[in-house]
């Protein structure tokens, strides 16, 4: 049994993970602004903290093993809201956390940093060697904690990890990203708006992402950086999916976002760890939440429609 830490633990992710940590006998410590709300479980294991991760020194860090630092302002568009803020939580925080993780004696350290950071790659295989080019506020924040927390190797284990988008349910729902928004889109409007449907984007599985953070957990000797995407595929192969799925009619707009990235896991696929679901699965268990009213559209499962009217006042 390990104490842990989780920044950002009733977010998306966070609120997968975080039972599935208490699931595996652990101690969590559950750290989060609370901003689209908290949908983790009671557990005596588990404590829950509102608390903002800027505020480093009033974390809760006596006795915690490990620390997964999930919490940022969690996309592109969000990010550019106030960029201020977003240097702060994302970088600056992670840098006064991993001191002040290191001073308490924690000896892991898991970050989830972003498959984004490589920017826009012309190479077929975009590997952990190849250049940052970080494009937006979101992308760089991401880039500077990495090497911010790489400078910590030697005091603990730095497992970085970066994630292709999400797909998949989680009690706190994201709609804003790709697989989940097109899904949404196909079975409540009976059409998939697609903007320049030829863009490539890697894609990993909730169930996928959550249970890659476990097996880093129980072995902190698997350090340094690793992409984790599984497939990908273009905007058109999802909203092809979709279509067959359930009959949506697929409307095409060009667009002149120039995001066709790619990602390369063999590295990560070499420590053992294998993903187990699918893009297809993910939109399968969608429709079926949806269909058993499980799931329902909300604007706080848009991040930046509800960071807009309700966290930056
Ligand atoms: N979802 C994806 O597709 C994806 C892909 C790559 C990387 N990531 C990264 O994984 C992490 C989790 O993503 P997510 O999809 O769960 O996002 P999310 O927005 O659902 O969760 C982020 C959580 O962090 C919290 N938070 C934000 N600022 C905070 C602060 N200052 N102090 C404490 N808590 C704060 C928010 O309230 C939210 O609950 C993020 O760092 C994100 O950048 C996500």
């Amino acid at each position: 049994m390990k104490k842990i830490l989780v920044t950002g633990a009733c977010g998306y992710k966070g609120s997968v993970l975080v039972p599935k940590l208490l699931n595996e006998g652990h101690q969590v410590i559950a750290i989060d602004t609370q901003w689209f709300g908290n949908f983790l479980p009671t557990h005596p294991n588990l404590t829950v903290v509102k608390h903002d991760v800027r505020f480093t020194n009033t974390i809760p860090l006596k006795g915690v093993d490990t620390i997964i630092h999930l919490a940022s302002i969690a996309n592109d568009p969000c990010g550019d809201l106030n960029p201020k803020l977003t240097w702060e939580v994302s970088a600056l925080a992670t840098m006064q956390l991993a001191d002040y993780a290191v001073r308490a004696g924690v000896q892991q350290f898991i970050y989830a940093s972003s498959g984004s950071v490589y920017g826009i790659k012309d190479e077929e295989h975009v590997t952990e060697e190849l250049t940052l080019e970080p494009i937006s506020e979101y992308n760089k924040t991401k880039m500077v904690a990495e090497r911010v927390l790489l400078s910590y190797q030697d005091k603990m284990a730095v497992q970085i990890v970066r994630p292709a988008t999400v797909c998949g349910l989680s009690p706190r729902m994201r709609l804003d990203v790709a697989v989940n928004m097109l899904t949404m889109q196909a079975i409540k409007r009976g059409k998939i708006t697609v903007f320049g449907g030829k863009q490539s984007r890697p894609n990993i599985h909730m169930q996928d992402i959550t249970d890659l953070y476990l097996f880093l957990l129980d072995r902190p000797e698997v350090t340094g950086v690793y992409n984790a995407g599984f497939e990908n595929i273009t905007i058109e192969d999802i909203a092809q999916i979709l279509a067959e799925r359930t009959g949506a009619e697929v409307v095409s707009t060009p667009s002149n976002d120039p995001r066709s990235y790619r990602i390369n896991s063999d590295k990560l696929l070499a420590t053992g760890f294998k993903p187990k679901y699918t893009v297809a699965d993910a939109i399968e268990q969608i429709i079926e939440a949806y269909n058993n009213k499980e799931l329902e559209e909300k604007d706080r499962w848009y991040n930046l429609k509800w960071m807009e009217a309700n966290c930056l006042a």
